[in-house]
């Protein structure tokens, strides 16, 4: 099955109350479900920067929500690129709380093609390493 990615920042509307917020991700998850698309959901307290994966019609439908909801604005895609596999299958969405600093260091790493560095590699982390690193201790909560 073919799947793709997109990941994309976005600021938090000034009125989205952390009540507000845990509705918005649990419908997230709901349709992400029925849509085969898992991800992730990374929340300073005023940006996002939101990871979702899996196949192109369910994807579509589920960015296209995300274009529509009025909890954020200035909606900027990241990247967009098919993938060969699932790079986090862990949860259909789950919100991740991050500080400011560790938001914009994702935000202007290198999503190009969602690749990762090999290990042995020492190039600087691409985004895709670096999310996974902010996802792995997560992991254990799951
Ligand atoms: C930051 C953010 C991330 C979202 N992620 C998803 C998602 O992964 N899947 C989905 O189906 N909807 C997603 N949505 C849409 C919400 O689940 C919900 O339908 C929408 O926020 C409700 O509309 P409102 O924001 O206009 O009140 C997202 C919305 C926001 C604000």
């Amino acid at each position: 099955m073919p799947l793709r990615a997109i990941a994309y920042v976005s600021q938090a509307s000034p009125e989205l109350s952390v009540a507000r917020l845990q509705t918005v991700v649990e419908d997230a998850a709901r349709f992400n479900r029925l849509a085969g698309v898992t991800g992730v959901l990374l929340h300073d307290g005023q940006r996002f920067l939101q990871y979702i994966e899996g196949p192109p019609d369910g994807l579509d439908s589920v960015y296209e929500r995300i274009l529509q909801a009025g909890s954020h604005v200035d909606i900027v895609e990241l990247a967009r690129s098919h993938l060969g596999q699932r790079q986090f299958p862990y949860w259909s969405m789950r919100a991740l709380p991050v500080d400011a600093s560790k938001l914009r260091q994702l935000a202007s790493s290198d999503w190009s093609g969602f690749s990762r560095t090999v290990e042995s590699d020492d190039a600087a982390p691409t985004a895709v390493d670096l999310l996974s690193a902010l996802v792995r201790p997560m992991l254990s909560a799951r």
